[in-house]
C-alpha cells in the first residue's frame, strides 16, 4: 500500500508557513519554491529600510546582511562565508569560473547531455577562443555512468562540470567520485547544485568538489535573483576572474580606476550590487530550513519521493527515477502523453506541477503530504 510506511513530515506546521497552501497543492519547488511568510516579512523590512534610511541603510545594515548571507549558504555547503561569493544567478556564478580558468593547454570541459543547458553554454560561448565541450550523452535519460564520464576526461581536460541533481530525472550523481575522476587527470570539478541544496545535505569539503554553485530560486527557497559559488580556498588566490566588478575588488570603496586588486577570498568572483530584495527574500527561507533542518527535510523528502512513485506505479503511470532510493531526489517524473494538457488540468484543479518533454514533472518538500500525491495521482487517472 502506498503512504503506509510515510510518517507525517516532521514539520508539517510549516505548511503554514506557505499561504499558497491555502488555495493550491504545491508540488513544483524544484521549479521555484513557494514564498513563506518569513520570506515575505525580511522584504517587507527591506523595503521599509529602503523606504526610512535611503542609502544609509547600505553601510551598517546592508552590507551586514550581505555578510550574513554568504555565512549562511556556507552553512549549507559545509564551508566558511570567505569562500562564497554571490550573483544573482547560476549562469552569472558560471561565467566567472568560465572567465577565471586558463584553457591553453587544456582547452576542454565535460558537461553532459543531462546537464541544465546553462552549464555547456558558458562554454560553448568560446569556440571562437578554441574552447571545446565534450558533450557525455545518457542512454537512458536518467542518470550518466562514470565510466563513460571517465573515458572523456583526459590530459586536454580544464573542467568537468555538471550536476549534482539532474533537473529533468532527479538522480543524484556521486560527486566524490566525480571529482576523483577529474582531479587524477589533473581538472577542476564544478557543480551545478541548484536542485540538490536546501534538500540534500552538502559538504563542499568532504565531496572534495572545487567549485559548487546553487541559489535562492528552487530548494533553498529564497526566490530568483540571488545565487551563489562556493571556491576551493586553496584555488582562491590562483585565479583571477575576467568577468569581475567592483564588488571584487579588495578596497572597493577607494574608487580607483587605475588599479583592480581583488579580494583574497572567494568575493574576487563576485561583480556589482546585489539584488537586496533578493538577499533578504533568501534570509527568510533559510530561517524556514534551517529550522527545519537539512538532515531532517532528506528523510521526509525521501519518503514523499517514495510513496509518489509508488502511488503513481500503483495508478500504472510509468515513472523516470533513477534505479535506488538512494539515488533519488524530490524530483519524480511521470510519463505523459500530453504533459502541457496535463500540467493545465492539473492547474484548472488546484495542484500545481511542471510539464518537460514526455514527462510531467512533480516535486515534493517537507511541507508536502501524501494526500497531495493521492489529490495528484487521482486526478491523473481520470
Ligand atoms: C540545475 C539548474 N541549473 C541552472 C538553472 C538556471 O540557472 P539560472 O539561475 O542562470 O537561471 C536551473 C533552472 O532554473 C537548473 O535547474
Amino acid at each position: 500500500m502506498a503512504a503506509a510506511s510515510v510518517s507525517a513530515p516532521p514539520a508539517r506546521q510549516f505548511r503554514d508557513e506557505f499561504p499558497i497552501f491555502r488555495h493550491a497543492i504545491y508540488l513544483n519547488s524544484c521549479s521555484l519554491g513557494p514564498l513563506s511568510r518569513r520570506s515575505r516579512i525580511r522584504v517587507a523590512e527591506y523595503l521599509d529600510l529602503w523606504e526610512r534610511r535611503g542609502a544609509a541603510a547600505w553601510y551598517d545594515v546592508w552590507w551586514a546582511a550581505l555578510g550574513e548571507l554568504r555565512e549562511r549558504y556556507g552553512r549549507v555547503v559545509g564551508a566558511e562565508a570567505a569562500n562564497i561569493a554571490l550573483h544573482p544567478n547560476i549562469s552569472g556564478a558560471l561565467s566567472a569560473v568560465a572567465e577565471a580558468l586558463d584553457y591553453r593547454t587544456r582547452p576542454k570541459v565535460v558537461v553532459t547531455g543531462l546537464d541544465f543547458p546553462t552549464i555547456a553554454y558558458q562554454w560553448l560561448a568560446k569556440a571562437g577562443e578554441g574552447v571545446e565541450v565534450q558533450l557525455v550523452e545518457s542512454a537512458d535519460g536518467v542518470q550518466v555512468p562514470l565510466e563513460q564520464i571517465e573515458r572523456a576526461v583526459d590530459s586536454r581536460t580544464a573542467l568537468v562540470a555538471t550536476s549534482h541533481v539532474f533537473f529533468t530525472s532527479g538522480a543524484i550523481q556521486d560527486v566524490a567520485a566525480l571529482a576523483g575522476i577529474a582531479h587524477r587527470k589533473g581538472a577542476l570539478l564544478l557543480v551545478d547544485g541548484y536542485q540538490a541544496t536546501g534538500q540534500l545535505p552538502v559538504d563542499v569539503r568532504r565531496l572534495d568538489v572545487d567549485f559548487y554553485c546553487s541559489g535562492g530560486l528552487k530548494w533553498l527557497l529564497g526566490g530568483s535573483g540571488i545565487a551563489f559559488l562556493y571556491v576551493r580556498p586553496e584555488l582562491v588566490t590562483g585565479l583571477a576572474p575576467r568577468a569581475t566588478g567592483w564588488f571584487a575588488h579588495r578596497e572597493q570603496f577607494l574608487f580607483d580606476p587605475r588599479r583592480l586588486v581583488p579580494h583574497d577570498d572567494a568575493r574576487r568572483f563576485e561583480a556589482g550590487t546585489p539584488a537586496m530584495a533578493s538577499v533578504y527574500a533568501q534570509l527568510g527561507g533559510l530561517d524556514v530550513l534551517e529550522q527545519v533542518g537539512i538532515e531532517a527535510i532528506r528523510r521526509a523528502t525521501m519518503a514523499l519521493a517514495e510513496d509518489l512513485i509508488e502511488r503513481a506505479r500503483e495508478a500504472g503511470l510509468a515513472c523516470k527515477v533513477a534505479a535506488t532510493k538512494e539515488a533519488r531526489s524530490g524530483i519524480v517524473m511521470l510519463s505523459s502523453a500530453d504533459p502541457p494538457g496535463d500540467v493545465r488540468r492539473l492547474g484548472d484543479a488546484g495542484i500545481i506541477v511542471d510539464a518537460r518533454p514526455g514527462h510531467i514533472r512533480v516535486s515534493p518538500y517537507f511541507y508536502n503530504v501524501p494526500d497531495d500525491h493521492l489529490a495528484l495521482v487521482e486526478l491523473l487517472k481520470s
